[in-house]
């Protein structure tokens, strides 16, 4: 009896089930490859680091010192400190007492109070330097709150305000007039529709369009017709892109569920393309062009600014470059390529995004500042990618309705943005647009650097994010400073500064010097006393610390 032959079979079928697995194997440690090392990169691992984090605070006698400085400086910063509560105590009354009225009954008002700082220190701040969440006017380039005071607006509402606040107003008033004699009738269309289509389907350069009521509602739905269309489960995005709080496209903190059919990749990063070249369950790619100002790295906020690692840098040609060889790919590998410009479309150029760096999606979402300042999210696709029905398949259908889409009122007021933006006249706010700002920026740069402030702007455009040159634990410290300079910003602080395109030279100009009396002010308090021992990476070992004797503490 020949008893090689079932060794022989054995052997046959472990080598065929090996080169069945290897290819799965394969792909699986390419897409490991392909995430960015970061915690951005590795969502459910962010998520359980997140849930081990445990909560501690500063009382009073270590807030200021918990950098490891001397006495007389914590005395500094202590005296600096109990300074401004007390400006802010008198300046801010009737704000902060509204504020402390409904705060109980507003959830937002809650969550956004408790992380404007990192949260260490966030009682303490909340207690003494509460400015207030209302605003009662607002006029040019500033705003009024409720106990008169007058801020530059730097909070851009978010990123809808790029043309000032006053033009929002117009064409919201104007819409409203001619919406008036259909008010709000829904299901069927204002006619106002058709030349929003049209004008749409000019500027993104697509087919057609779908409307719906936010950004994150315009991703879901682009992201929905993608895998319609492709048959394919899987959608990527890029490590710290955001698009919106749809739980597909925020697979990592903040989200309780992780989803399944997301994969979180690393911008500009040639294993991603070789996952997108080889893999065949991915349906679009998503892309927030915001990121070039801070590839794979989650929108800064002051809650997560605990040292002064926070980068910024556009290299317009570099991501460009990146989105000219992803839409290669994609084109290739049938992937649709979906440009998310909710934040910065009609900010950089009159094309958006795609126009800024040259290279055309498959679909673009668009929001925030279209509809003239109402709520707003839309789709423009290849004509293609936007039928939701099959001809030969009529019960396979991709369903997308929503009750409040193509409103009346939000159709006039959008009617009314686009129309100002077509006029010749209008669009020459562009011409220059990007020098304009670098230009500022620069400028902003090198009157910090001459008063030996460890204050600088990374900007794309007129978005702006502030970064630190000298380690310190207190950087966040200074939106308080600018607040009591009359600079407003959104509850992310420092990390996001929106200009509206109508800031002139001379508005700049005061902006620019009351960032730096802030900055001196806060200098002067002791806040960025350094040693060389007080590095970025010994401040995070720091923290660690912290962290490991709180959770294990008796
Ligand atoms: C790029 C991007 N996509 C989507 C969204 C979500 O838009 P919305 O807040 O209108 O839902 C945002 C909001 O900031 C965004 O910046």
């Amino acid at each position: 009896m020949d008893t090689s032959l079932p060794i022989l079979s054995l052997a046959a079928g472990a080598a065929a089930a090996a080169a069945a697995v290897a290819p799965k194997v394969k792909a699986r440690i390419e897409l490991s490859r392909a995430k960015h090392r970061s915690l951005a990169g590795h969502s459910r691992m962010a998520r359980r680091v997140a849930r081990l984090i445990p909560f501690y605070e500063f009382d009073i006698g270590d807030f200021f010192r918990t950098d490891g400085a001397p006495q007389e400086i914590a005395t500094r910063r202590q005296d600096g400190f109990f300074r401004l509560a007390a400006l802010y105590r008198e300046r801010f009354a009737g704000g902060r007492q509204l504020t402390s009225e409904a705060a109980g009954r507003i959830s937002d008002l809650q969550f956004t109070q408790a992380y404007r700082v990192p949260f260490q220190y966030s009682r303490l701040v909340r207690e003494n330097l509460g400015a207030g969440s209302f605003m009662q006017a607002s006029s040019g380039v500033t705003l009024t709150d409720l106990d008169g005071n007058v801020f530059y607006d730097l909070t851009g509402s978010y990123g809808v305000n790029i043309f000032g606040n006053d033009f929002y107003k117009e064409c919201i008033e104007a819409g409203e007039k001619r919406a008036r004699a259909l008010g709000p009738v829904l299901g069927a269309y204002h006619p106002v529709v058709v030349e929003n289509v049209r004008r749409l389907t000019e500027i993104s350069g697509l087919d057609e369009v779908s409307f719906h009521m936010s950004g994150t509602e315009a991703v879901m739905q682009s992201v929905r017709l993608a895998r319609y269309y492709t048959r394919r489960s899987h959608l990527v995005r890029f490590a710290g892109s955001y698009h919106g709080w749809w739980g597909d496209v925020q697979p990592g903190v903040g989200n309780p569920l992780s989803p399944h059919e997301t994969y979180t990749l690393a911008e500009m990063s040639e294993r991603t393309l070789q996952v997108l070249r080889t893999r065949r369950d991915i349906a679009c790619v998503l892309v927030n062009p915001l990121q070039a100002l801070h590839p794979n790295v989650n929108a800064p906020g002051d809650s997560a600014l605990v040292d002064s690692s926070r980068a910024g840098l556009v290299d317009r040609a570099a991501y460009g470059g990146w989105l000219k060889q992803l839409r290669r790919v994609c084109t290739e590998r049938n992937i649709v390529l979906i440009f998310d410009e909710v934040f910065v479309g009609f900010r950089l150029a009159p094309g958006g995004a795609q126009e800024y760096f040259g290279v055309r999606a498959d679909m673009v979402t668009y929001g925030k500042s279209l509809a003239g300042g109402l709520p707003i999210g839309v789709v423009c696709g290849r004509k293609d990618l936007m039928r939701r029905f099959r001809d030969d398949r009529p019960a396979d259908i991709c369903f997308a309705r929503g009750t409040f889409n193509s409103h009346p009122y939000v159709m006039t007021a959008m009617d009314e943005f686009l129309s100002r933006l077509a006029s010749p006249n209008f669009r020459s706010v562009y011409n220059g647009l990007e020098e304009l700002w670098n230009g500022r920026a620069q400028r902003l740069n090198e009157m910090m650097a001459a008063a030996d402030l460890p204050v600088r702007f990374a900007n794309l455009s007129s978005i702006w994010t502030v970064t630190y040159t000298t380690p310190s634990r207190y950087n966040w410290m200074l939106q308080y400073y600018l607040r009591a300079e009359g600079i407003a910003l959104s509850w992310v602080g420092t990390g996001r500064l929106i200009f509206s395109l109508n800031y002139t030279d001379a508005d700049f100009v005061e902006v620019a010097k009351r960032f730096v009396t802030a900055a001196s002010k806060m200098k002067q308090d002791g806040w960025w006393w350094h040693t060389p021992l007080l590095t970025n990476k010994a401040i995070r070992r720091q923290i660690l610390k912290e962290m490991l004797s709180s959770r294990f503490k008796r």
